[in-house]
């Protein structure tokens, strides 16, 4: 099909199909809003759609088709529920969106009336209620019938189902009201209600609503009248249709006497005598909108005189006497360019969908998060595709779905196993449980540049390597400066500032001859680091200052340590078990190990801070007791202490607890229904000893 340019550039026969294609197109989202309560355009796309119609109409008056959009309201109904006829149609609001059309509104109702300025024209402001309309029939102050708007001349008879709706009175109370009366308003859910109804529909499986509104629609739309029982409607009564006699002067009037009859009318509706009342009533209200409790799509501005109002009339679907000022839509439909992968400072990588820049909610939008790979597998988005966006408030833009795939889309996106910063695997995490995270991080750390400052600012604070004069401040000026991108480049700091072509640091503003001097020797200081802190230093995950101690009090030197993660990573299953042996370290700690010493771009950082500093053996805890260095496993049942607490008494001990016996075991304490443990040692000739042994030997 021909892209279709602007309105004022269409040949007739372009003209002539474009009305064709609007009112197929109208035709449709018609039925889907309406019928199925399950609209697949955006409020502002359906919106443009209709306004494109009109334009063209209005250049092209005689191309207007006998089944054109502009003379619709509504949709055809649907054949579920019996067919009812208004008794006066259900008309439709004209929109405006800037404050030029309010005050264009103002003006024309002043030109049509013939009033002078001199005059004054009171307008009212209430909330356009974003529900579905419904037309109650009153006779003799008795509910006779409720119908929805449908097509604006017939609706569907939904009276049972309205009758279960606590804010529709059965009967009018007050005194006086006429013989005859259609009383008008919205049905509503509010946005507590919405959420609780999704969250049982979603517990028993069944289809979630896309909106309060949509909610609102399928539950009194229902056949089963026991369903919309069930659903917590709400009904703010702001309008009317046939009425046998007059029953007030004023909207406002009219208003406070549907309330005197039992209604919930909205008290947020008042009178203004000028256009900027008006404005100010709609950025109140623009204001307020998020803490209301239900859904708004804008402000509806009615002129308060009601004989004002008969002589005003209608043009086509609209009244000349209301105008509803709507809210800036915030969805948008757009093309999806591309799917980016951010990595945070702490190595996690998020998609992020990058945009054809669009407006929503007034903002220019031209990325959304899609948050992690498992959202973007649930919402099938790959990049070509139209997806709907949301912004809500300050909240960055989200991807709600794909608006109309078509068959030659890009195939399924794959998150990649590498980050796009390093070059670094990036996995997902699975935890104790054997859960997957949701997220993917790069394994890089310190070597990835997205992490490096994060990363180099652990390296040398507190519990790490603890140098003094070297903070964050200073790690994001020699990052900056390229001077130190991992953390070998410490170590070589004079080096690496001459090699950059920079003056020496003493000639740097805010360091002079002393301080500089103090952080040369300060990183002196440090090239001997502690196996504990050095290996907290590193910065992998889940290998914090805790579980380091317990690598560095087992293993003593880093070189063993090492070793046994290096084999580890290549697959050898008894280095693993070895790691895991120890108490305190679980499979997380020694999986997220494996990961960070398999990654070459580590290997080769450690191998250059290796040649910079001498990691200090580890002391074993006390290594005054008979118990220390050695390696103990614990069999059967003790009797003086839980197995936890024997575990953690030798560790402190500066022994080492392993969970299998075999030739590097020192001792096995063996209680009773000790079983193949015990035999394996005896086997190998491993010392075995009963539990008051033990505790004697270790002095406990
Ligand atoms: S007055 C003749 N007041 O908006 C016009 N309508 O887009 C009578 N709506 O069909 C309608 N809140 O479903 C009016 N406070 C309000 C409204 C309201 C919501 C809906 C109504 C109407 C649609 C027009």
């Amino acid at each position: 099909m021909s892209k279709p340019g602007p309105v004022e550039s269409l040949t007739e026969e372009e003209a002539r199909r474009e009305l064709a294609r609007l009112s197929a197109e109208i035709r449709l989202a018609d039925a889907a809003y309406y019928r199925e309560d399950d609209p697949h355009l955006s409020d502002a796309e359906y919106d443009a759609l209709r306004d494109r119609n009109s334009a063209i109409e209005a250049r092209f008056p005689h191309l207007k088709r006998k089944d054109s959009p502009s003379e619709r309201v509504g949709h055809e109904v649907s054949e579920a529920f019996s067919k009812v006829a208004h008794g006066v149609p259900m008309l439709s609001l004209d929109n405006a969106f800037a404050d030029e059309d309010v005050a264009e509104f103002v003006a024309r109702i002043r030109r049509f009336l013939g009033l002078d300025d001199s005059e004054s024209l009171t307008i009212t402001s209430e909330p356009k209620i974003d529900g579905l309309s419904l037309n109650l029939t009153y006779e003799a102050g008795v509910l006779v019938r409720a119908a929805t708007r449908g097509n604006g001349q017939v609706g569907e008879d939904v009276t049972v189902n309205a009758r279960t709706i606590e804010d529709i009175p059965e009967k009018l109370g007050g005194k006086t009201w006429p013989d005859k009366i259609e009383v008008r308003g919205e049905v509503y859910m509010t946005g507590a209600a919405f959420k609780a109804l999704n969250a049982s529909q979603e517990e028993a499986g069944k289809k979630v609503f896309a909106n309060p509104r949509n909610a609102a629609a399928g539950s009194l739309r229902q056949l089963d009248v026991a369903i919309t029982r069930s659903r917590p409607l709400r009904f703010f009564a702001y309008a009317w249709g046939e009425v046998s006699e007059p029953f007030a002067a004023t909207q406002t009037e009219a208003v406070e006497t549907i309330e005197k009859w039992g209604f919930v009318t909205n008290d947020l509706f008042k009178p203004h005598e000028t256009v900027d009342g008006l404005l100010e009533a709609y950025r109140d209200l623009a204001e307020r909108r998020a803490m209301l409790g239900y859904d708004i799509d804008g402000v509806v501005y009615k002129v308060d005189r009601l004989d004002w109002q008969e002589r005003l009339g209608f043009v086509s679907r609209f009244p000349r006497w209301a105008i509803a000022h709507k809210f800036p839509a915030e969805r948008a439909v757009t093309k999806l360019e591309s799917i980016e992968i951010q990595v945070g400072r702490t190595g996690t990588l998020t998609p992020v969908a990058r945009l054809t820049p669009v407006t929503v909610g007034g903002v220019v939008v031209s990325n959304a998060t899609l948050h992690n790979e498992d959202e973007i597998a649930r919402l099938d988005v790959r990049p070509g595709d139209m997806v709907e966006i949301q912004r809500a408030g300050d909240v960055i833009p989200q991807v709600l779905g794909v608006v109309d795939p078509d068959d030659n889309r890009a195939p399924p996106f794959e998150m990649p196993g590498e980050c796009p910063e390093c070059g670094s695997a990036a996995v997902r995490e699975v935890d104790d449980k054997g859960e997957e995270d949701v997220r993917r991080r790069c394994t890089g750390g310190l070597t990835c540049p997205a992490q490096a400052v994060e990363r180099l600012k652990h390296f040398v604070s507190r519990k790490a390597l603890d140098i003094d004069g070297l903070g964050a401040k200073q790690i994001e000026l020699f990052y900056g400066h390229g001077v130190v991108k991992g953390p070998q480049d410490i170590f070589r700091l004079a080096d690496r500032i001459e090699a950059a072509g920079l003056p020496p640091l003493s000639e740097w503003e805010g360091f002079g001859e002393t301080s500089a001097r103090n952080l040369f020797a300060a990183i002196d200081a440090r090239r001997s680091p502690p196996f504990q802190r050095f290996l907290n230093g590193l910065g992998i995950r889940h290998v914090g200052e805790t579980t380091s101690g317990l690598f560095a009090r087992s293993y003593l030197k880093w070189e063993n340590f090492w070793d046994t993660v290096k084999k580890a990573s290549q697959g050898e299953e008894g280095a693993e078990a070895d790691l895991l042996s120890i108490d305190g370290v679980g499979q997380t700690a020694v999986t997220s190990l494996k990961d960070f010493a398999a990654e070459p771009h580590n290997q080769d950082m450690l191998t250059a801070l290796l040649d910079e500093v001498d990691v200090e053996d580890a002391e074993a805890a006390a290594s005054d007791s008979p118990v220390a260095g050695k390696t103990i496993v614990f069999t059967g049942t003790l009797e003086k202490m839980t197995r936890d607490e024997a575990k953690s008494r030798a560790t402190a001990l500066g022994a080492k607890v392993s969970g299998s016996v075999s030739k590097k075991t020192d001792i096995v304490v063996a209680g009773p229904g000790a079983g193949s443990k015990l035999k394996k040692a005896e086997e190998l000739g491993v010392q075995v000893m009963s539990e008051d042994d033990w505790l004697e030997l270790a002095g406990l």
